[in-house]
């Protein structure tokens, strides 16, 4: 137990760079006092390492938190103050919840009524690296907004929060990154903080909001937080050695130790409960400290103690007064007027502008075509013209190999596009676990913003090979089809990163895939002489409709200078078992492509990488 600050000592709020925030300037409308309760939780997890052992997190944890107060959640690390806070939050991903759970006045906790009335603000940010703050905060406004007019009055807000947060002097800094510098620290706390307030919640939860902050600096989230409480809002903090004088804001406190309530009530009777068990404090201590280090101690069972204890029955008798309180009824809805598109188009505005000012991610995506159209292009020159030579057989074989070739780099130049999807994780997991899209409308604006970009390059890319090699038939088609395998890839990629749970394995998955695509497209092993078992498969690859596009487009008249198995003369479509119409292959890509699309909602709907 240390303690470097004393109670004396006091933090001059004035001189901070944190506002005092007039107690009603965070009112956006009538509030709704909603408690919360939470009913004898366990929350049982299966280990990790030992897959069978199962281990309790939190164990007949009860505690209430009335509405207009802030509450401290405090113990020594590990003892499980997150894993209770995303259990309210209904975030738990991986074990199981028993007990009788978790009430928002009076209703039972869903993800549903979450999102209509309630914020986390989570331990570790996640925001968006590219986009400054005003920017981060206007884009999760617009998000979060269901309305047009609650559009209007949410951005409204946003200068009042920036304000409040003390974020003017960084409003136009971008977020950064670990390798990009951009705001700091705190100021990435704050804007977090900020950004659960955007929709002015009615319960906010908190992990560490003050953590790696400046004492002042804390002083002032807390006391924001007091005057958020002052408007109505339960404030539930877990907060880690807090100074004296911001402690002493917080109106109640909850101790955890290993997922056990081991004490629960106002703050000022935490020090004399422990006193009355025989702890002394000395004053010159930092209270939290004092308080965190005791019941970390061996020295007592505190969590039995405090259940024998009268501060225990007061906690299970303010429990069920909690209780009893008649339930509001659900804070009233509007009617929803912003489907999946208006939410695409959130998306576009903000992460497709900045992910195209970015110059390595553009570069990522169409360098590699460029390079590639050049060394094709080169190494073919003029090797399909129509004419003389190039109806022989060798030049045939080399031009559908070409064709071949460029059929499947696309598919193979995909993987440029699994990062974004794994590295986008956790903040894709936290809009969805907010509710502030569908998942159609991710799906469709990472399409889109890779579709538009994909275009051009292909168009240009495409351009110089059909002149630089000579390919015969439409360009257009020609194009189309490179395009339509292209988004395949795409699609696929999507797939294979939503489904691994690492870069590593993503990167493993895709290339095998592709890899097949090329042993059954028809070109390494003649369809004549696939094995019976195996032929059917062909049928499933796009890679192999986009080459028989390709094939279909650029020979359209050859001359038949090949021999099938049965010594027959036939044309280099039929040597190499092409079928189908132009128009059924192109067709068929196309069909695949959105079958792949469907692959990856449903991985990016039920595969979740996220133990919680
Ligand atoms: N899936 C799991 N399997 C085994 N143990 C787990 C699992 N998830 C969490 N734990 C353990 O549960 C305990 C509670 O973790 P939690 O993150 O809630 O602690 P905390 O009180 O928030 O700590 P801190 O103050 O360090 O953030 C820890 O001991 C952690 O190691
Ligand atoms: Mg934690």
């Amino acid at each position: 137990m240390s303690s470097t600050r004393t109670p004396q000592s006091t933090v001059d709020i004035g001189a901070t760079n944190m506002k005092r925030v007039p107690s009603t300037s965070l009112i956006g409308r009538d509030r709704h006092a909603l408690d919360v309760v939470v009913d004898d939780v366990t929350y049982i997890v299966t280990k990790a390492k030992t897959k069978n052992e199962k281990i309790a997190l939190l164990k007949n944890v009860s505690c209430a938190f009335v509405h207009g107060k802030v509450h401290a959640l405090m113990g020594a690390s590990g003892a499980g103050k997150t894993t209770l806070l995303d259990v309210m939050t209904t975030r738990v991903t991986a074990g199981e919840v028993l007990g009788n759970g978790v009430r928002f006045g009076g209703m039972p906790a869903t993800k549903a009524l979450f999102k209509t009335c309630a914020a986390y603000v989570e331990q570790f940010d996640t925001l968006l690296p590219m986009l400054t703050v005003q920017e981060t905060l206007n884009y999760w406004a617009e998000l979060r907004a269901r309305t047009a007019e609650e559009t209007t009055e949410i951005l409204a807000r946003v200068p009042q929060i920036i304000n409040d947060l003390d974020l003017t002097t960084c409003k136009d800094v971008i977020v950064g990154d670990a390798l990009n510098r951009g705001i700091s620290g705190g100021q990435a706390k704050r804007t977090n903080v900020a950004l659960a307030l955007v929709t002015d919640p009615d319960v906010l939860f908190l992990d560490e909001p003050t953590s790696g902050l400046d004492s002042a600096t804390s002083l002032g989230i807390v006391q924001m937080l007091k005057n958020l409480a002052d408007s109505g809002v339960t404030v539930i903090a877990t907060i880690h050695s807090p100074t004296s004088e911001a402690f002493r804001l917080f109106d109640s406190l909850v101790m955890l130790k290993s997922g056990q309530v081991a004490f629960a009530g106002p703050l000022n009777t935490a020090v004399p409960y422990l006193k009355s068990l025989g702890f002394a404090y000395d004053d010159s201590f930092n209270m939290a400290d004092f308080l965190i280090a005791t019941v970390a101690s061996e020295d007592l069972d505190f969590v039995q103690t405090f259940k024998n204890d009268a501060a225990g029955q007061r906690n299970v008798e303010n429990i069920k007064s909690v209780m009893s309180t008649k339930a509001l009824p659900p804070p009233p809805q509007p009617k929803v007027t912003r489907g999946a598109l208006s939410k695409i188009k959130t998306l576009l505005k903000y992460r497709t502008r900045y992910n195209y000012s970015n110059p390595d991610f553009v570069a990522a995506r169409s360098a590699g075509n460029f390079l590639f159209g050049f060394v094709m292009m080169s190494l073919f020159w003029k090797i399909g013209k129509p004419t003389g030579e190039a109806q022989d057989q060798s030049t045939q074989l080399n031009v559908a190999s070409l064709l071949s070739m460029l059929n499947i780099l696309p598919s193979f130049q995909a993987s440029g596009y699994m990062p974004s999807v794994v590295l986008e994780r956790a903040m894709f997991y936290r809009e969805l676990d907010d509710g502030v899209y569908p998942l159609v409308s991710y799906i469709a604006y990472k399409i889109i913003e890779e579709g538009i970009l994909a275009i051009p390059v292909s168009l240009i890319a495409q351009m110089m090979l059909f002149l630089g090699c000579g390919i015969q038939g439409s360009f257009f088609y020609f194009w189309i089809i490179n395009y339509g395998v292209m988004s395949c890839g795409i699609a696929l990629a999507y797939v294979c990163a939503a489904a691994a749970s690492t870069m590593d394995e993503a990167n493993t998955l895709l290339p095998v895939y592709n890899v097949v695509q090329l042993l059954f497209s028809g070109i390494i092993i003649r369809v004549e002489s696939m094995p019976k078992g195996w032929a059917w498969y062909r049928h499933t690859l796009f890679v192999r409709y986009g080459w028989m596009a390709q094939m279909r487009n650029h020979f359209k008249d050859a001359p038949a200078v090949f021999f099938n198995d049965a010594g027959e003369a036939v044309d280099v479509g039929d040597f190499y078992g092409v079928s189908n119409t132009l128009t059924e292959n192109i067709l068929a890509v196309f069909g695949l492509w959105l079958f792949w699309i469907g692959v990856a909602y449903f991985t990016m709907k039920y595969v979740r990488h996220q133990k919680r």
